[in-house]
This record gives structure tokens, C-alpha cells and sequence, in this order.
């Protein structure tokens, strides 16, 4: 090869001319005078067609190449209206660099096939589309919440307990003792909120929930902050802006991903737009019976099917607050005006997606967190560490925790949350 390669997509933005360009043949078919191949790399496809008479030598190797063998080629790129995606290069030279068998994925192929394959599949154009969208949320939270100075806070993986669920936890064997994988980092953060006031993180969270559901993994990205003199309002501006700044970021950078997977970006434009209403949990359930007929006994979390009913009117994000105490995890604390409730929000996504955040302001009444750790069966003793954090000039705070797949899974408009991770782990998908 004589040339510089360039990217499928600098080709095409070039338009005309001499280019050379290399990647994996994505579609092939042929005659015996002609050949069109279909190159993809990770930017673009381009048609490519290899005419006989200029490759008589090596026509015998050409015309054996399969889908996903890899090839650098050069030749005339010009505008081609028929072909993929408008341009089409007449090659003048080929070098195959890699043969490829037989590819082992098609159209016929079901998700659990598809799943088996993953390892191959995320070459598809569709995975191609999702991972490179994930790449840009994933960039905008770390750029929003640096934006706003926050600093990144790394907490431990490997824990000695809990804070969420202590059935959910996974057990790891650590030498002869038993620790667990993190499910939140969110106690270890409470002790560094009092030295850095603002923090985030995305990393990776664990449960081991007997979930098969489309938006439940056993490992995930958890996006979460911890700041300091905050309150419940203060934490869902925080999260609402930072919404607002990933979808932003996402139709700025990924429109041409967006449209491989057919999103219909309508849906997202609102969330943009719109302020994201704040109901009370009582204000929810009061919905939930007078316009779809649902009875939630008070007291009671609020289930898929009755956030989904809920969401249905609903275009854009929702801040549901004041949740009943009891349900709630130890460290949200009671509303003075109303002890029955917790100062905690859960933000639900529009288009059937479910809960996307979890946030509160923490307590830091000592008493209170043993009273809440005793009534959920917790040994008081676990968490000395973190009546000690709040025995040194405690302040008012909170935080949220982001599950990254599920707002990736509705940014691109996916069926399952499996889909908005590259090798993703449930309760039965342990591998590749
Ligand atoms: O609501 P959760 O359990 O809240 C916490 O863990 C807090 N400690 C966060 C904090 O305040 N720092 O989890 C937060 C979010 C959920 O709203 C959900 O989006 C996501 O994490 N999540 C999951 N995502 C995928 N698969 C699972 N199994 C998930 N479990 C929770
Ligand atoms: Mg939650």
C-alpha cells in the first residue's frame, strides 16, 4: 500500500479523490466479472467494488473472501447514490490481511444465541451505535459533575457490608474470611464528603438480585455524588441538570448512531426542554388510584407495573419524593414534618424505563440510624465506623446514585439494559 489510510469516514467526507482505507468486510457479493464488498471500520461502511479485469492474479483469493475477513484497500472514492451510504470506492489494490471462517451470526439468529456470540456480535453495527453512545453519556457525567467541581472519589469494591440490601449482596471468599462486592459506595463517600465536600464517581455496583427483568444486571455502572449542605431540592436540581447535560451531549455528538438504531429522538427532545415535575409519593399514589384505577396500599414501595402506569402520562423524567420511612433504606431520614416519610426522591424515566435515580439527604442522628439498622435485623456493630464519620461535625447532605445502563437503555431507546453494556452479566448471563 502506498498511501496514508484514512477512516471510512474521512473518506466519504473527502468525497472524491485517491483514498486507502482498511477494516472488516461487512457484506460481499459477486459475479465472476465483479465483486462489491462492503467495508466496515469503526467509524463508517463504504461500498467497495473490485472489477476482474484489474486483479486477474489474485481473483481467486478475492473471490473467496468471507464476511469479517480483513482487508486494506485503495482506490477512487466517488458519489454513489445506490450504495450504503452514498459513496463507493473503485479499488485499484487489495491486501487481505486476515481470512475469516465462516461468521457465525445472522439475522436468524435469537438473543440468547446472540448473547452466546456477544464476543462476536459487538461488531455489529447496532452494538457499534450503543457503545459508542455509551461512550459519550459516560463522558458528559464525568464532564458535567467536573464542570460543576466535583472532584472524582474512588470507594472501595470489596466490602466487609452492607447499606442497601444484605440479601443483594454478593459474598466473595477473602482469604478465610467472607467480604462482599460493593452495592453502593455510598458509605464510604459520606466519610469523604467531610473532607471534599463534592464528590462523584462512576464505577462498577453489584447485586445479586433474582431479577430477570429488562432493566435489572448483577453488575453495573453506577454514576453517584455526595455533597455536602445539601438538601432534597438541591440534589434533584443536580440531577435534572445533569440529565439535561448527557441527553445534550448524546443528540449533539450521536445523531448518526441515534438513527442506526432507529430512535425516535422526538421523545427525548421534552426532557430537554421541560422541567422535570416533583410529586410526593402521597400525590403519586392519589394518580395512581383516580386516573388508572390502581390501589397501592400506603406504605407499600411502588412496583414496576404501577411506575410504568404513572410514567405513561408522563414525557419527560419525574421526581417522586417522600417515600414511606419503613421501606426506605437506614440512612434516609425521617421529614420532620411528616416523620412518616424520608427525605429521599426516586427519578423515573418516561417510555416504560422505570427508576433511573435513587437519591436522599442522609441522617446523621446516631440514635435514629441504630433505631432504623435494628428494626431491618443489622448488627449495630458493622457500621460503628459510620456513627463515627457523623460524631465530628456533621452537616447536612446527600446524595444520588445513577443507574448508567438504564439511562443508556433509554437514551437509545433499548429493549433490555443488557443491550447498554458491552458483556453483560445477570443472573443467567455469566459469559462470554
Ligand atoms: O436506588 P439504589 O439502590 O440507591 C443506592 O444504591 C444509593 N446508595 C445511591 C446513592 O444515593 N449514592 O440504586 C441507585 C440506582 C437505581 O436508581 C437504579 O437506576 C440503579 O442504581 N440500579 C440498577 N441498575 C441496573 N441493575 C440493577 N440491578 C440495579 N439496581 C439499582
Ligand atoms: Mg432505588
Amino acid at each position: 500500500m502506498t498511501q496514508n489510510f484514512i477512516s471510512i469516514s474521512e473518506a466519504i467526507k473527502k468525497a472524491k479523490g485517491h483514498v486507502a482505507v482498511r477494516g472488516w468486510i461487512y457484506r460481499e457479493r459477486g459475479s465472476n466479472k465483479m465483486k462489491f464488498l462492503v467495508l466496515r471500520d469503526s467509524s463508517d461502511l463504504i461500498q467497495c467494488v473490485l472489477a476482474r479485469d484489474k486483479f486477474e492474479k489474485q481473483w481467486e483469493d478475492i473471490d473467496k473472501l468471507q464476511i469479517e475477513a480483513s482487508v486494506e484497500l485503495e482506490g477512487e472514492i466517488k458519489e454513489d447514490k445506490r450504495a450504503p451510504t452514498g459513496f463507493e470506492i473503485a479499488v485499484d489494490k487489495i491486501n487481505v490481511v486476515g481470512l475469516s471462517d465462516s461468521f457465525p451470526i445472522n439475522k436468524d439468529l435469537n438473543e440468547e444465541l446472540l448473547g452466546d456470540r456477544r464476543h462476536l456480535w459487538i461488531r455489529s453495527r447496532k452494538m457499534n451505535a450503543i457503545l459508542k453512545i455509551r461512550s459519550t453519556v459516560i463522558g458528559a457525567l464525568h464532564e458535567y459533575f467536573r464542570s460543576k467541581g466535583f472532584y472524582e472519589f474512588q470507594s472501595p469494591i470489596i466490602i466487609p457490608g452492607g447499606a442497601e440490601e444484605g440479601p443483594t449482596m454478593f459474598e466473595v471468599k477473602y482469604f478465610d474470611k467472607k467480604m462482599y462486592l460493593c452495592q453502593t459506595w455510598q458509605l464510604y463517600a459520606e466519610a469523604a464528603m467531610y473532607s471534599l465536600e463534592k464528590i462523584y464517581c462512576v464505577a462498577p455496583s453489584f447485586r445479586a438480585e433474582k431479577s430477570k427483568t429488562s432493566r435489572h444486571l448483577t453488575e453495573y455502572w453506577h454514576t453517584e455524588m455526595e455533597v455536602a449542605w445539601a438538601n432534597l431540592n438541591g440534589l434533584m436540581n443536580y440531577a435534572e441538570e445533569m440529565i439535561k447535560y448527557v441527553l445534550k451531549k448524546v443528540l449533539e455528538k450521536n445523531k448518526t448512531e441515534l438513527e442506526i438504531l432507529e430512535r425516535d429522538v422526538k421523545k427525548l427532545e421534552p426532557s430537554l426542554k421541560k422541567k422535570f415535575p416533583r410529586v410526593t409519593y402521597d400525590e403519586a399514589l392519589k394518580f395512581l388510584k383516580e386516573k388508572k384505577k390502581m390501589n397501592v396500599p400506603w406504605g407499600k414501595d411502588l412496583r414496576t407495573i404501577e411506575e410504568e402506569k404513572f410514567m405513561e402520562s408522563h414525557e419527560t423524567p419525574v421526581f417522586v419524593t417522600h417515600y414511606p420511612k419503613e421501606t426506605m433504606a437506614f440512612y434516609k431520614p425521617k421529614d420532620p414534618k411528616n416523620p412518616k416519610v424520608a427525605r429521599c426522591f426516586d427519578c423515573l424515566a418516561p417510555e416504560g424505563n422505570g427508576e433511573l435515580i435513587g437519591g436522599s439527604e442522609r441522617d446523621t442522628d446516631i440514635e435514629e440510624l441504630k433505631k432504623s439498622l435494628k428494626a431491618k435485623g443489622e448488627k449495630l456493630e458493622d457500621y460503628s465506623y459510620y456513627f463515627d464519620i457523623h460524631s465530628y461535625g456533621a452537616i447536612p447532605h446527600g446524595g444520588f446514585g445513577l443507574g448508567t445502563e438504564r439511562l443508556i437503555k433509554w437514551v437509545c431507546g433499548l429493549d433490555n439494559v443488557k443491550d447498554a453494556i458491552g458483556f453483560p452479566r445477570t443472573m443467567t448471563r455469566m459469559s462470554p
